[in-house]
């Protein structure tokens, strides 16, 4: 149960029951909850989901177009008494049918967990662009060394930037930051964002090679195809690499994950389900355990430098549902959003 003193501060605010808060991106942002902090929800989130801490199914999903998806994600971390559910979409197209809208995009429903009702409704695009990088990050601390000096970002979409922006938190001794997209204008947008905010100098590639042979550590982050077009070889990825993807096995070819070290998953049974909708035609490599696993210390990491780990985080609500308690905790004792009625008959249908 949420503590008393918790629970009067949020009496306080809204009238639960009768009105809901809603939270559009902006509002999110001006609740100065900073990038640091969602990491940290991120890493402690995956952790408990493994420990078996928190109650989340594996999430499932509608799939209107082409290689789109939209994800219902409902998830419940008992130790924060945060709950709530995601529904969170990506469409690859959507740029060419609604000019300045990205292919992402998703709003969670927070709810109280002693009764079900709506806290809040909020965008979660914006928690779904950081916390999504805080799953590379957490993957990057636990299975690389953090003095690598080179890192490697495929795909310079939202993502790629959001990744560079923040992989010096993880490896500060980099010096350089090899990018690659399939066309050069994300990758010119990438280094006009990116390069202001890091220290290692970001350099364009003009092929996937070049980036693999030269990175020690890669994330890759490119559109989800539902029958995947891997185009990196076995032979360039070598020895001692770490190799995290948040875009399922899109990148590579499937001789790479078999011959992983140790491959990682963020859910074992969220790929499951994944693998049975056909998103891995040639099936899951075997799998060493979780990412939140490793993260609590209860499966192996790197044991040699010449070993590769990959890890492969879809992404999970409980992640989602902890930033969701910060953001609207904050945006509360801010004053921030509107205050929506919900529709309420005391007598029935009239
Ligand atoms: N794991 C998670 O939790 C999570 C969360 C959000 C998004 N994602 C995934 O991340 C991916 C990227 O999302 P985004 O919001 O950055 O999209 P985006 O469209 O902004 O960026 C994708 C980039 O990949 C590039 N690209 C496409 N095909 C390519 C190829 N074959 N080689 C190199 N580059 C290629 C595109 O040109 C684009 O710049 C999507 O697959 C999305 O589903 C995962």
């Amino acid at each position: 149960m949420l503590d008393e003193k918790t629970r009067n501060s949020y009496l306080e605010k809204l009238a639960i029951g009768n009105e809901v808060l809603y939270l559009s991106e902006q509002d999110c942002k001006d609740t100065g909850t900073t990038v640091p902090e969602i990491i940290a929800a991120t890493e402690a989130a995956m952790a408990a989901y493994s420990k078996k801490e928190t109650e989340m199914p594996a999430k499932i999903g509608l799939h209107p177009m082409p290689d789109s998806l939209m994800h219902a994600m409902p998830a419940y971390i008992k130790s924060a008494y945060a709950c709530g559910i995601k529904w969170g979409s990506n469409f690859p197209t959507n740029r060419q049918h609604y000019p300045g809208v990205t292919p992402t995009n998703c709003q969670i429903i927070y709810n109280d967990a002693s009764s079900g009702l709506p806290l809040a409704i909020m965008d979660a695009t914006w928690i779904t662009e950081i916390r999504t990088p805080a799953t590379a990050l957490v993957s990057i601390k636990y299975g690389a060394s953090n003095k690598a000096r080179t890192f490697g970002m495929i795909g310079c979409g939202i993502q790629g930037k959001a990744n560079v922006k923040m992989i010096e938190l993880v490896l500060p001794e980099l010096e350089t930051i090899y990018v690659y997209n399939r066309g050069p204008a994300a990758m010119d947008a990438l280094v006009a964002e990116c390069q202001p905010k890091v220290k290692a100098k970001i350099v364009k590639c003009a092929n996937p090679e070049d980036l693999v042979r030269n990175s020690e550590v890669i994330t890759s982050a490119i559109p989800i195809a539902h029958t995947p077009a891997p185009f990196v070889k076995q032979a360039w990825v070598g020895k001692g690499k770490t190799l995290v993807c948040l875009d399922c096995h899109s990148v590579y070819e499937d001789a790479v994950y078999k011959s992983a070290t140790r491959y990682y998953v963020d859910s074992i049974e969220q790929h499951e389900l994944l693998k049975g909708y056909g998103y891995y035609p040639w099936g899951l490599p075997a799998i060493t355990g979780e990412t939140g696993a490793l993260a609590a210390g209860l499966v192996p990491g790197r044991k040699d430098k010449d070993d590769l780990l990959i890890f492969n985080n879809v992404g999970m609500a409980v992640e989602d549902m902890l930033c969701a308690k910060i953001i609207f905790e904050r945006a509360l004792k801010m004053d921030l959003g509107v205050k929506l009625p919900l529709w309420k008959s005391t007598n029935g249908l009239q």
